[in-house]
């Protein structure tokens, strides 16, 4: 976590921390390496089936995992369990009003709750949903409503090694293309997720943002943002973008926020909690029916699935999650690690992304063929070699084309190695970054794995493996 500065003449390296100090910890277990080939097989090799307890460092998710502050955690006493109008529920809507700017909003359990309602709301059977890369839960609810995702991210997205600052990207022509094909009106909206998690956490720039917002004007086509991580998205407008430097976290987000009608969100990852997410909107007449749906799905307009604690947890996360020195240790923290591995020329997607390294499996690992399952064989040995929880993200994550019944082949074969919010040190990112050169140095013995069971939906949660003999 070095930033060069200095004046004329020779720069001196200053080391900067976390701008947090720890006031409780959790123990964690170390296992040998006979406990972990027992416990792997017993997971089918598949790392979500691991036992947490069985885990050293865990990097499977920055989703839930996140550490909540000394603030959040007194937000939980004044939690008002009141049925209905908690005061909780007021407070976070005064704080999506004030930071995200729209003006109307409905709590749900987690993202994806809020990606149920909007896809019911949103999409007719035969629609098309093009957005810049899929999201596993965003596509299947768009899918499940009758519509067809579309993906009109940038080429270079899908390229690795492309040093481009904003992969996220929209690739206008991509859109306007799918507006000749099928028309405009079967096209509800556009999604776009700030920054991209399966493009390797790449952020899209704001001159994208009011592009493609004036492209779907022109057309009639609303924008809904998936705003899971837009505060890290804004963290790197604010580094990467002429323009914004001097401009803050909440001003970057505003503006960004102002180029959509609505976001659905899962605040288990920006927000700083373990649980919640929402829907917030600007169209009355959408969040009449949302308000309406949510009762069906998650519970009352105004809990959503969440106990009133909860939303004051998230609340009181999104205030701090805008602050800059936050986003630059979290962000500084993938760097650090970024920074390790490449100079043992470990294959990684590039630019380093908001939230997680994702290592380029297919390089790594030339020898697998992608039906061989490469990432997921790749996360198994790194969980062996040293007790990291990984996730694969790659053909097991893309699952099966609906039509064909054939996988999905995603150009992308990666293992993420996601880093939770406020969790973990620098010396663990030292153990993280000597495991995985150890596991690269070793590469040539991994072998791949024949999937023996396979769950018909996001089969990536629950499928088993077993290695190929
Ligand atoms: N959108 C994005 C970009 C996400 O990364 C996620 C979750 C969701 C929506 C769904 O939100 O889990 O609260 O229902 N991503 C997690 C991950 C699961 O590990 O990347 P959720």
């Amino acid at each position: 976590m070095n930033t060069s500065s200095g004046t004329a003449g020779t720069p001196t390296k200053r080391s900067w921390a976390e701008p947090f100090k720890i006031k409780m910890v959790e123990l964690l277990k170390v296992t040998t390496l006979e406990e972990r080939k027992a416990a792997l097989k017993e997971a089918g090799y598949n790392t979500f089936l691991l036992k947490s307890d069985d885990v050293y460092i865990d990097l499977l998710t920055d989703s839930g995992t996140n550490a909540m502050s000394d603030v959040q955690w007194a937000g939980l006493m004044l939690g008002d369990e009141a049925y209905a109008g908690s005061r909780n529920y007021y407070n976070l809507e005064d704080n999506v009003r004030k930071f995200y700017g729209y003006k109307y909003l409905v709590p749900t359990h987690q993202g994806r709750g809020a990606e149920h309602i909007i896809s019911q709301i949103l999409i007719k059977p035969g629609d098309f949903v093009p957005g810049n890369m899929y999201f596993t839960t965003t596509r299947l609810h768009q899918e499940l409503a009758g519509g067809s995702f579309v993906d009109v991210i940038c080429d270079e997205a899908h390229d690795a090694n492309n040093l481009n600052p904003f992969k996220g990207n929209v690739d206008l022509k991509k859109v306007e293309a799918l507006i000749a094909k099928v028309g405009a009106k079967k096209i509800p909206y556009l999604s776009v997720a700030v920054t991209v998690n399966m493009a390797g956490g790449q952020p899209v720039s704001m001159e994208n943002l009011r592009d493609v917002r004036a492209l779907c004007k022109k057309h009639g086509i609303r924008v809904i943002m998936d705003a899971t991580r837009a505060m890290e998205n804004a963290y790197f407008i604010k580094i990467r973008e002429k323009g914004f430097a001097d401009k803050t976290i909440p001003e970057i987000l505003l503006e960004m926020c102002s180029y959509s009608d609505g976001c659905t969100m899962s605040g288990k990852k920006d927000l700083l909690v373990n649980i919640g997410g929402f829907l917030a909107i600007n169209e009355w007449e959408v969040f009449e029916e949302a308000r309406n749906l949510v009762v069906v799905y998650e519970g009352l307009h105004t809990y959503g699935g969440l106990a009133g604690r909860d939303m004051e947890a998230m609340s009181r996360g999104i205030v701090e999650a805008a602050n800059y020195d936050h986003l630059r240790a979290r962000i500084g923290q993938v760097e650090y690690v970024g920074e390790g591995l490449a100079k043992a020329d470990v294959p990684f997607v590039l630019p380093v992304g908001g939230h997680a390294i994702f290592l380029d499996a297919k390089k790594f690992l030339p020898h697998l063929k992608q039906t061989q399952f490469p990432a997921q064989a790749l996360a198994a040995e790194l969980y062996l070699e040293s007790g990291i929880r990984a996730m694969e993200r790659g053909i097991v994550s893309a699952g099966r084309n609906k039509e064909t019944g054939d996988h999905y082949y995603p150009a992308l074969e990666l293992v993420r190695l996601t880093f939770p919010r406020r969790v973990y040190t620098q010396a663990h990112c030292d153990v993280l970054i000597e495991s995985v050169i150890e596991v690269y140095r070793n590469r040539n013995k991994i072998k791949g794995l024949n999937m023996i069971y396979e769950p018909k939906y996001l089969r990536f949660f629950q499928a088993r493996f077993e290695p190929i003999v």
